[in-house]
């Protein structure tokens, strides 16, 4: 497994870029995943791929009573434990592989924009689901599978005067590793199409709680429902 953050260029460009207000994270990201939150009210919480722990204080903020947040890089822990530290979370250095090191149960298990870095997402999903608690979610981010699966060729399509028109894809159908530049040369990703991403989290038994959800609704609505009217002809 790669650990790329604890590269000092790479490190120190991703902290440019994350300390920015207009990065991916805070324009959509970060409000995308804390919209699929439930109430976090003394819950226990564990982060994947902490980062530099922003979100693990956030939990706090929204009611946990307990998190934990575990990474691979030891730049990045550091930045988390100087910035973002708090009684109420603990800042562990633990690579996702293994997860069989941790107990739960959590009731939450959330990962922002780290599970692209994981070469076995399955094997990942079924440690979430071994530690989450009943009832418990597993939620998620990662980088958009038609951006990922990019391999060989022009990345973007331009104009005359060299502007971007449009980002290229290619090979979206071939899970596995990808390498690219960002940063520094040689940043191993690890391309999953959506099928994938969903058969795998099916598999893990991750999609449950919500096929249990769609079945209570049905029956609160008093049984199955007839024919959608369609407009009058
Ligand atoms: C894009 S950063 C996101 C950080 C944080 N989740 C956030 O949203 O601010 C990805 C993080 O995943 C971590 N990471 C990458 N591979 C990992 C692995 N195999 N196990 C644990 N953490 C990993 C990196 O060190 C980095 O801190």
């Amino acid at each position: 497994m790669q650990n790329i953050y604890d590269n000092p260029t790479f490190f120190d460009g991703y902290k440019r870029l994350r300390e920015r207000t207009d990065n991916a994270n805070v324009l959509f990201e970060t409000p995308a995943l804390l919209s699929l939150l439930p109430d976090l009210t003394g819950k226990a919480v564990l982060d994947l791929g902490c980062g530099a722990g922003d979100h693990c204080v956030e939990f706090v903020r929204r009611g946990a009573s307990r998190v934990l947040g575990i990474d691979i890089s030891e730049k990045m822990l550091a930045l988390a434990r100087d910035k973002n530290a708090d009684a109420r979370v603990e800042y562990r250095h633990l690579p996702m592989e293994e997860l069989d090191a941790l107990e739960g149960p959590f009731d939450l298990i959330a990962s922002s924009l780290a599970m692209h870095y994981v070469a076995d997402f399955a094997a990942v999903a079924g440690q979430a689901h071994r530690l989450l608690g009943a009832g418990g979610l597993f939620v998620f981010s990662q980088e958009h599978p038609l951006t990922s699966c990019f391999t060989t060729g022009e990345r973007w399509t331009k104009d005359e005067a060299g502007n971007k028109l449009w980002a290229n894809i290619s090979n979206y159908s071939v899970d596995g590793e990808r390498l690219s530049s960002w940063f520094v040369d040689g940043v191993k990703k690890y391309h999953c199409t959506f099928s994938t991403i969903v058969n795998t989290l099916v598999d893990a038994g991750l999609y449950r709680g919500e096929a249990d959800r769609a079945r209570a609704r049905r029956g609160h609505a008093g049984g199955v429902p007839g024919p959608v009217e369609g407009p009058a002809a």
